[in-house]
């Protein structure tokens, strides 16, 4: 039913595609599109070679051949449509669809996606699907795949030291908002870029506690970042297509990578080369040690990354690329809703001003922010990071408890968009509630450690769900919450066209914010 609108000539969707989707325009447009055809050709060699996994679940879509194929690009232009009507279709149950790189088998039951959060990585890997989905090989390199010794640190370092580093992020947020907005004066109105704003925002208050100042207020130091975040969707789109013996040849000609490192090594390496010194001389730990990212680094890494500036930048560049894609985002899809329906901004400003009545700019005021909290939540519930999520690959064979067997090398995932838009789980599910988690964590105290942001469950999956969970969320949910409430509290908001929200651009499973639309601001009186 779904290709019901396809052709032959209907070749959109796959030119779309090749242009990386995000319709960033290239110079050199004659070698990318011969670059495109050879891949394009590429991949349908590759597809044919690819099987159909021999799970028993139903297909979406069409089952094997050209057919199968031409629907995977029709997925790329349609991919919201078909997973949320696939859910209802399939009664909520497990189905498989064909992708253009492989069949994936989407997971729509609760207590089958608890079950995959619960298997042991040896059965179920997350690690696995990431280095395929991203082809870490040639976007962040072996070590990345290798060694996840910075996971750890996100999950506990970053996220227990939060109260005691707030004062910076704050003091980032600030100084961020001032010099991306210069022309604000008071009684004027300026529309800003809303999500370069976000990106700019986000990358220097995540740096100010990944590599401190100067560094992390460096021009060239945040364009790097940036471009890296978006050079890098780009070499995925691309190579990911490109049967993996190819690789080497195609990778050089596509990937920006091997140079952002390399701009990456001369602004980190002096600061690198200096913290060596600081623990040749001192040893692990000594008075005033700068409590940053780069310590952490250095304290944990294993022997053949401690002191290698080459292998420190391509982490720092990787833990960037996961801080500013998806708060950047998210950010921007909130202050998207907020505009479109500003009659929440006054609830969320008294709120907001209330509570730093009472607590200052604190990591405690914003666990105290209800509304901003829910809005906040809300929006991700709606737009999710990607309408699917829990990318996970079967290691050896597995059986679920509802007996579906899954062979070794079976891609599954979750439906984030099914059960995110399930009026069972959201009533009245199309409809932004700004408030919907602020109420429900009223009704007790369970509810209320329940419907924070920055918990998940298996029909709330912005942030994953279970022992792979975004490990930088609690960091992220504070940023996030501090840059609106300082927004709200300096500045009045609204939309460029009244009650028009922007569109979301959608490609394949991807979702961002509209790359260009912008948002009005001006600047407060001060009270
Ligand atoms: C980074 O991206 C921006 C916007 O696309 C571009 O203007 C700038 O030249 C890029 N920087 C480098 C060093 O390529």
């Amino acid at each position: 039913m779904f290709t019901s609108n396809w052709s032959p000539l209907n070749l959109k969707p796959i030119l779309s595609d090749l242009s990386f989707g995000d319709g960033e325009s290239h110079g050199k447009i004659s070698s990318f599109a011969v670059a495109g055809i050879f891949v394009l050709l590429a991949s349908l060699v590759q597809y044919v070679r690819t099987k159909q996994p021999s799970v028993d679940v139903p297909v979406e879509g069409s089952s094997g051949g050209l057919s199968a194929y031409l629907y995977a690009y029709e997925f790329i232009g349609n991919a919201k449509s078909i997973l949320g009507d696939a859910y209802y279709k399939y009664g909520r149950g497990t189905f498989k669809i064909p992708g253009v790189e492989r069949y994936t088998v989407v997971l729509n039951r609760r207590d089958l996606i608890e079950e995959v959060t619960k298997a042991s990585d040896e059965k179920v890997s997350f690690n696995e699907a990431s280095a395929d989905l991203f082809i870490s090989k040639w976007t962040f390199g072996e070590n990345i795949i290798k060694s996840h010794y910075h996971i750890p640190i996100i999950r506990n370092r970053l996220t227990r030291l939060l109260p005691s580093v707030f004062d910076d992020v704050m003091d980032e947020i600030e100084h961020a908002f001032n010099d991306l907005i210069p022309a604000a004066v008071e009684n004027e109105w300026v529309a800003i870029p809303t999500l370069d704003t976000a990106r700019n925002v986000v990358c220097r208050t995540s740096n100010r506690i990944f590599v401190g100042l100067p560094l992390c207020r460096d021009p060239d130091y945040i364009d790097l970042n940036i471009n890296h975040t978006i050079d890098i969707m780009k070499t995925v789109f691309t190579l990911i297509r490109v049967p993996e013996i190819l690789r080497p040849i195609v990778s050089p000609l596509v990937s920006t990578a091997p140079r952002n490192i390399r701009r990456g090594m001369r602004l980190l390496g002096p600061i690198l080369e200096e913290r060596f010194r600081l623990y040749e001389d001192n040893g692990d730990d000594w008075p005033g040690k700068p409590v940053d990212m780069i310590s952490w680094l250095l304290d944990d890494a294993p022997e053949d990354e401690r002191r290698s500036v080459r292998e420190l930048t391509k982490r720092m560049l990787a833990i960037n690329w996961a801080a500013i894609h998806t708060s950047s985002n998210s950010f921007t899809h909130a202050l998207f809703h907020l505009v479109a329906e500003p009659e929440y901004i006054e609830p969320i400003r008294e709120e907001v001003e209330s509570v730093i009545k009472e607590n200052g700019w604190t990591k405690v005021a914003m666990t105290k922010m209800w509304k901003l909290d829910s809005f906040m939540k809300e929006s991700q519930r709606m737009n999710g990071i990607n309408l699917v999520s829990l990318n996970r690959k079967v290691m050896s064979d597995y059986t679920l408890s509802d007996g579906t067997f899954l062979p070794k090398g079976t891609f599954l995932n979750a439906n984030l968009r099914g059960l995110h838009f399930d009026e069972s789980n959201y009533p009245n599910p199309d409809k932004f509630d700004g408030f919907r988690f602020s109420r429900m964590r009223g009704e007790s105290l369970e509810e209320s450690a329940k419907h924070q942001m920055a918990n998940t469950a298996a029909d709330y999956l912005a942030f994953g769900h279970g022992r792979h969970a975004c490990p930088g969320r609690f960091f992220a949910v504070n940023e996030l919450k501090a840059m609106m409430a300082y927004l709200l509290m300096n500045y009045d908001i609204k939309a460029e066209v009244e009650g028009v929200r922007p569109e979301n651009v959608y490609h394949a499973t991807r979702l961002n914010p509209n790359p260009t639309a912008k948002v009005l601001l001006r600047k407060r009186a001060r009270a």
